[in-house]
């Protein structure tokens, strides 16, 4: 298992998980993952870590997922890597905003993401995933055997897909696709409550009962006999 430091903040509201995620414990860059609110609480741990922010990475535009990019942003100058058909959202968050939220600040991403692309970032490979669902143009991160998925799949639960964009179809193949490329003992950061594992989703997620009956095991031993290594 990999040796990936992972420190996990539940910001807002709406109790958003915020990552801040680097090589080891005693790499000085990071990324921050959804900084969805409590800005300075997030630049105060990344402080008190000892850790130089190199990229936010956004995994969907949700506002609860992306209220303190602005702040976090500027603060750090870490660019922003937002999910291509998302920008909207972030470009011009107030408008998207339930009542009773925010207010939270607009921000121009640095770059866009679609799936298919690996990011070299604070010392990471990152692999980012389309993985639509819960929103059109969700991405989930993967570095060394984690996946900061956002909301896709929850200890227990899977992303809502009543919300604008959202299709429970597109959501399962999003799933099936994780659960067919990682191994089981992947460890799952989700955008909403705690951690999990991959296979632990599989074998008792009662969202997932179709797909545990057609989707095969991936074990990491199978992997590797898989790819001779
Ligand atoms: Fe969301």
């Amino acid at each position: 298992m990999s040796a990936l430091d992972v420190r996990a903040f539940t910001v807002g509201p709406v109790q958003e998980n915020a990552y801040i995620v680097r090589v080891d414990s005693q790499a000085r860059q990071a990324v921050i993952i959804d900084p969805g609110e409590e800005p300075e609480r997030l630049l105060q741990a990344a402080q008190e870590l000892g850790v130089q922010l190199e990229a936010i990475l956004l995994t969907h535009c949700h506002f609860d997922h992306i209220g303190a990019v602005a702040p976090v942003a500027r603060a750090t100058g870490a660019p922003v890597y937002c999910p291509e058909v998302e920008q909207p959202l972030l470009t011009d968050i107030m408008s998207w905003v339930p009542p009773g939220f925010g207010p939270f600040e607009s921000h121009q991403p640095e770059h866009t993401v679609a799936g298919g692309e690996r990011l070299r970032l604070a010392g990471l490979d990152i692999d980012v995933i389309s993985t639509p669902g819960h929103s059109p143009g969700h991405v989930t991160y993967a570095a060394s055997g984690a996946l900061l998925s956002g909301d896709v799949l929850f200890q227990g639960s899977v992303g809502r897909v009543d919300l604008p964009g959202g299709d429970w179809a597109t959501l399962e193949r999003s799933i099936e696709g994780l659960l067919t490329t990682f191994p089981e003992e992947t460890v799952v950061y989700p955008g909403h409550m705690g951690v999990t594992t991959l296979g632990r989703e599989r074998d008792t997620n009662p969202f997932l009962s179709e797909l545990r009956a057609r989707v095969p095991r991936v074990s990491a031993a199978s992997d590797a006999a898989a790819t001779g290594s």
